[in-house]
């Protein structure tokens, strides 16, 4: 009984990752120059406002993925703890499957414009 639940739930997240994202983003998050942006120093200043947390569930490595909401919420959630040089802040909100839901379906048109607007906005609001 219990092995079939497990079969249901697919997937741990970090098995995912190697799966669905590892190929193009490498095994600790840090990508290919030129090519794939590290995740390392956005994964946590993006998951703290709501545009950010937009932009990590609409860019097309996560939404076009084969994954369910659930398990894309599962991942965000170990990734941007196990592949960010950055700790998250305590009280940070986890992703749910609801939060993905309501983002997935509206594509997102210029993924380098809009993280590039992101990361501008990050910097600020550190200083
Ligand atoms: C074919 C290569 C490829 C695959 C596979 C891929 N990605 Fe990506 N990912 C990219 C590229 C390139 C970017 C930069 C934004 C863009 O141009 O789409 C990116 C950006 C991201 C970002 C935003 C981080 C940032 O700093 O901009 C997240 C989050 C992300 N990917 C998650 C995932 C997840 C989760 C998976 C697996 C389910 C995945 N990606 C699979 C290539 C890929």
């Amino acid at each position: 009984m219990i092995l079939m639940i497990n079969c249901a739930h697919g997937y741990e997240p970090r098995a995912n990752y190697m799966l669905n994202c590892m190929g193009c983003h490498v095994e600790d998050g840090s990508g290919a120059s030129g090519k794939v942006p590290s995740l390392r120093n956005t994964l946590v200043p993006f998951a703290l406002s709501p545009p950010g947390r937009r932009y990590l569930v609409q860019v097309p490595g996560t939404s076009q993925s084969m994954l369910s909401d659930t398990e894309i919420a599962e991942l965000l959630n170990w990734m941007m703890r196990s592949l960010s040089d950055l700790s998250l802040p305590p009280g940070t909100k986890d992703f749910t499957a609801a939060e993905v839901t309501s983002y997935r379906s509206e594509r997102l048109k210029d993924p380098a414009a809009t993280r590039a607007h992101l990361l501008s906005t990050a910097l600020t609001t550190q200083q």
